[in-house]
């Protein structure tokens, strides 16, 4: 097992990454100091394939255990989903102490986080990630939230987890999709933190298609460190933690103009190549770091093709998205792989220009 520690003063928590580690769990709760009754909020499908194996881990450690399930789905990130959710956490009596485990995606995540940061004013929250996505991202940095109308992930609170387990294992099951889109977030990890991780995930792309565990323990334990490293700097996202956004505005007109029909991981991919681009338009990025970049994305199955969506109706997205006043935009651009900074001044009509005069060729 490799453990990554979240230095926050009081708030400091530690990120176990390994593969069987829900069998543990049991016993790395009691090691920080619960003993008690505990909370599971988890899903049917994950519940189906993991929920039996958890529960053992912790009743053979002496602890009591509730499991609450909600639909699967990002429509259960809601209000309604939460207030459902007290209502059952009142049934059971859970107290201030009770820790809530929020086993599966990054959905589960989120909405069990939500709950657990507002129910009786804060309750504690361990994060068992059971995707890709949730192993290098969601888990980590404390960000819980619903949806509400129009308002994506927008309600919600920096709710620290105590701990987060990321058992390997539970990967072995994920569908294809779900992969790539953890996939693109490692390799924003490494575009915008660490070289090394991009040469190694250059190296090993065919061992992590094929699940292999040494290779994905690796690779989650550096984005991990990366994603820790940002947020012991910036906790509540007003400087450094933008660049985590690194690829994600236009991968969020992508996906917010396509209807959400090109999923996240493809859209942030494209992104990437996108912010890529403009940094070699602007002469800060050299062409053969761009080549190099669209090279791993190909290779991961991710894809280097604009979609077939309207460039105006993507401007247009990046404007309401940013509530842009000037024309310029807040934009993470890269200096060169592992080397990405922020600026203020990228001009609507470069992105327009980039995504315009985009025909496959870097
Ligand atoms: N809080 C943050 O910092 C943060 C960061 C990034 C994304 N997010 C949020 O994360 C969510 C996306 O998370 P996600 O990509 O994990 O999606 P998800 O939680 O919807 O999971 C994807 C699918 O995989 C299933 N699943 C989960 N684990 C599985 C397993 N081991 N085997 C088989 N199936 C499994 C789920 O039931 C679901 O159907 C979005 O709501 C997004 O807003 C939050």
């Amino acid at each position: 097992m490799r453990k990554v520690r979240l230095r926050l003063g009081s708030n400091s928590y530690n990120i176990h990454i390994g593969s069987g580690l829900l069998t543990q769990t049991g016993q790395q709760l009691k090691e920080i100091g619960f003993s008690d009754r505990l909370v599971i909020i988890t899903n049917p499908i994950v519940e189906s394939l993991y929920g039996d194996t958890l529960k053992q881990g912790l009743t053979s450690q002496g602890f009591k255990v509730t499991i609450l399930e909600v639909p699967d789905g990002e429509e259960q990130k809601s209000l309604e989903t939460a207030g459902r959710l007290y209502n059952e956490l009142s049934n059971f009596y859970a107290e201030r102490t009770t820790p809530i485990l929020a086993l599966g995606g990054g959905v589960i995540g989120d909405l069990a986080g939500f709950v657990a940061a507002t129910y009786l004013r804060g309750v504690p929250l361990i994060q068992i990630p059971t995707t890709l996505l949730a192993q290098v991202d969601s888990s980590i940095g404390g960000k819980v939230a619903v949806n509400h109308g129009q308002l994506k992930n927008k309600i919600g609170a920096f709710y620290q987890p105590r701990l987060v387990i990321s058992d390997i294992a539970t990967l072995r099951t994920l569908p294809q999709g779900e992969l790539s889109d953890g996939l693109a977030e490692i390799i924003k990890y490494a575009v915008i933190r660490d070289k090394g991780l991009f040469t190694y995930l250059e190296r090993n792309l065919d061992q992590v298609k094929s699940l292999d565990e040494g290779v994905l323990e690796e690779i989650i334990f550096r984005s991990a460190e990366i994603k820790a490293e940002v947020v012991e700097k910036d906790e509540k996202d007003s400087g450094l933690r933008n660049i985590l956004n690194y690829g994600h505005t236009i991968g969020h007109a992508i996906e917010s103009v396509s209807d959400f029909k090109v999923e996240h991981g493809r859209a942030i991919a494209i992104g990437m190549l996108a912010a890529a681009r403009i940094s070699n338009e602007l002469g800060i990025l050299d062409k053969s770091e761009l080549i190099r970049l669209k090279g791993l994305l190909k290779r991961a199955g991710l894809p280097i093709e604009i979609p077939n969506l309207e460039v105006e109706k993507l401007i247009q997205s990046i404007k309401h998205d940013k509530k842009i006043l000037r024309e310029k935009i807040r934009f993470v651009l890269l200096k060169s792989i592992g080397n990405v900074f922020i600026t203020d001044e990228v001009s609507l009509s470069l992105i327009e220009q980039v995504l315009a005069g985009w025909n496959g060729e870097t």
